[in-house]
């Protein structure tokens, strides 16, 4: 089964075909990085624009390049949620649009299915039950995959997402955007035992996160340091931060691993493109005996491969949406 897919929640337009969920045919992402450059972050009105003016010719490039037109797919996937809502409109509309057109059933793929689904083009050989650390610049998510289809959250964020929280000290500590990327880079080979930084934990209930406290102490370290005109080590300090953040990420993920019993683990989402969280979930992993995914960098960011796996697995569990079809800013796993 080859499925058009088509991605567009964030800054990334992307479109991609994909045969069986787990073939990669052609994938095509128009990055929308410098054009937010300059603001320090996504700026939502900006996004949409650019989405329209790309959405068309991106699509069209990921057909061409996988040599197929409209009667030789077998469906057209789309992300409906969760994301930037004006940005969610565009890839769900021209969706709309194209399955009126040709008659091909519209998928709806939830965003964070996705990003788990990157799994399954880097790993033929991977199949549900597992467990999966999802955490992207909105969501933090410790999940087992019962089922292609069937997810259960076993632990989120109380209040700020991992990937925001890297994202805003990034933009403190005077980096560039995209911060979580540009933070990793920056901080490789400093002493993340430099600065004290606190590992929050939400009493009560073990596999959850709470990152914005953390996020306060890092601002605050800054703050203090500019009112004593005392310089930041930017390689510390943000080593030291990032490894308070994967600390939190690996070790609930542990817990939870442990707790269900699930003996392969997989990382998802644009965070998990980060270096410290690979190593760290390497080393549990392989101190437990358990297998460990990890989706090729170019998979672990937004893209529209990931998009066209999952939704071969909802075309398979007959999730088929009316033209009716609505994109949602929020919407659960
Ligand atoms: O999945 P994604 O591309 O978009 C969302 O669905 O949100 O995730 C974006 C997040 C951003 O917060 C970005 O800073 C973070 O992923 N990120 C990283 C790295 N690359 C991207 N965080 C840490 N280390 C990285 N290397
Ligand atoms: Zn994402």
């Amino acid at each position: 089964m080859i499925l058009l897919a088509i991605e567009s929640s964030c800054d990334e337009t992307a479109a991609a075909v994909v045969r069986d969920g787990r073939h990669v045919l052609s994938s095509v992402i128009a990055s929308q990085v410098k054009e937010h450059v300059i603001y320090g972050g996504v700026v939502p009105e900006i996004a949409s624009r650019r989405h329209i003016e790309a959405v068309s010719g991106v699509v069209s490039q990921a057909l061409m390049q996988a040599g197929l037109s409209s009667p030789q797919l077998d469906g057209i996937a789309v992300t409906y949620a969760p994301g930037l809502i004006g940005a969610l409109l565009v890839g769900v509309n021209f969706a709309k649009g194209l399955s009126y057109a040709t008659n091909l059933p519209l998928v709806p793929v939830h965003h964070l299915r996705a990003h788990t689904a990157a799994n399954y083009i880097a790993y033929p050989e991977l199949r549900p039950p597992f467990l999966c650390l999802i955490a992207s610049g909105g969501h933090s998510h410790i999940a087992e995959v019962r089922d292609y289809t069937d997810f259960r959250v076993i632990g989120r964020t109380r209040d700020d997402a991992a990937g925001e929280c890297l994202d805003k000290a990034a933009r403190a500590m005077g980096l560039p955007y995209p911060g979580g990327l540009n933070l990793d880079k920056a901080s490789a080979g400093g002493d993340p035992f430099s600065y004290r930084l606190p590992h929050p934990s939400v009493q009560g209930s073990e596999y959850d996160f709470s990152f914005s406290g953390l996020k306060t102490a890092v601002v605050n370290i800054i703050h203090n340091a500019k009112q004593k005109n005392e310089e930041i080590n930017v390689k510390n300090l943000g080593a030291s931060y990032i490894r308070a953040v994967t600390d939190c990420l690996a070790a609930n993920t542990e817990k939870a691993a442990r707790a269900s019993g699930h003996k392969k683990i997989a990382l998802a989402g644009g965070v998990s493109a980060n270096s410290v969280l690979r190593r760290t979930m390497a080393e549990i992993c392989e101190i437990n005996g358990w297998e460990l995914f990890m989706p090729p960098l170019p998979l672990c960011g937004d893209n529209a491969a990931m998009v066209g796996a999952q939704g071969y697995y909802e075309l398979l569990a007959g999730n088929i949406a009316p033209l009716s079809q609505n994109a949602r800013a929020t919407a659960d796993i």
